[in-house]
């Protein structure tokens, strides 16, 4: 099936469903992948657990109005910073009609084994614009996760480019956490801390930037876009929040592990105190009822002038229930 590792090029015989991808594909000699920040296995096996926390949180893998349009078919959809393709895989599966795309500039992290026929997973970096899809190609855009994973100021151009490939009518939705977990006590507040130490300086993060602009405003000032809408969701960490926060609260752990060797060769917390730390805070949660919150904000490209459809679902009574769309 497809071993997507390789660069764009590598598109021959895969034919199939997905070979109406290839078509729209354009070569670029201008193509220089430079490997930055490769995921380790931590940051894989934390990406998979949000993945289903968010699932849980959204009760749903997306909020764009987009369901029935993936379930009729034909549509086209791309994950942009896939990473593993959780997401990517997760709805390829479930909307075998519909085509998936899922790039990633870390081509380890891409997936390698058959993922199904409607879903292409492809090793590019976003900052090497244009993006080798002809405009007009997709019918909805995913972007999770992926703020903090450039410059802000590269990112206008970035969602410039997306929306060039967006079709007239297409949505793009983005969903991020909020920086700040709220009700902390003082045991995550010091791991927070360190983290934030971490990962506000390089080679984490590209810049230093503290604050950044976050999508609704950056979907805001975009004009060919319309319709935005922000859902807000706000997720326990801790036992006390169920299966959403037994899941959270891992997530946080794992964060934490993934960091620990540096804080303590820095010299920034020695190794007993921290596993105290880590204790309290597991103690903490749950006393405080600590919570994060996310949110993803949809927004529809300007233009859409095409037919209304009409989707006819109908129940083993024979009673049929008519909803439209677009
Ligand atoms: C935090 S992970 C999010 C993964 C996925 N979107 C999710 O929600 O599970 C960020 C991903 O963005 C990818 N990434 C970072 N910079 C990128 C770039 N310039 N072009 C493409 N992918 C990039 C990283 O390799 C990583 O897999």
């Amino acid at each position: 099936m497809f071993n997507t590792s390789n660069n764009t090029n590598n598109s021959s015989n895969n034919g199939g469903i997905t070979s109406f991808l290839k078509l729209k594909w354009r070569t670029s000699t201008k193509y220089n992948i430079k490997p930055r920040l490769p995921n380790t296995v931590d940051d894989i096996e934390r990406d998979w657990v949000r993945h289903n926390a968010l699932k849980l949180a959204f009760e749903n893998d997306f909020k764009a109005p987009i369901e029935r349009l993936l379930q009729a078919g034909g549509s086209e959809v791309l994950d942009i910073g896939c990473g593993a393709g959780f997401w990517t895989t997760d709805m390829a599966a479930r909307f075998p009609l519909s085509y998936f795309i899922g790039l990633d500039i870390d081509k380890n992290v891409l997936p390698t084994s058959p993922c199904g026929r409607n879903v292409l997973y492809q090793h590019m970096d976003l900052i090497e614009l244009p993006l080798p899809f002809e405009d007009a190609t997709f019918d909805y855009v995913f972007v999770r996760s992926m703020l903090s994973t450039m410059p802000d100021h590269l990112w206008d151009d970035v969602l410039k480019e997306l929306i060039r490939i967006m079709k007239k009518g297409a949505y793009i939705e983005c969903v991020e956490a909020y920086d700040n977990l709220f009700d902390t006590g003082p045991s995550m507040n010091i791991l927070i801390e360190l983290v934030l130490r971490s990962t506000q300086q390089p080679p984490y993060s590209p810049t230093k930037e503290n604050s950044r602009n976050p999508w609704p405003n950056r979907l805001a000032n975009i004009s060919q876009l319309m319709g935005m809408r922000i859902h807000h969701t706000h997720t326990p960490v801790g036992f006390h929040g169920g299966e959403i926060g037994a899941l959270l609260l891992e997530y946080w752990e794992r964060m934490i592990s993934s960091y620990r060797d540096e804080w303590i060769a820095n010299k920034w917390i020695d190794e007993e105190e921290l596993e105290k730390t880590i204790e309290l805070m597991k103690e903490e949660v749950e006393e405080h009822n600590t919570y994060m919150s996310w949110y993803s904000v949809v927004a529809r490209k300007k233009g859409y002038a095409g037919p209304v459809l009409q989707f006819d679902d109908v129940d083993d009574d024979g009673t049929v229930y008519t909803t439209t769309c677009c």
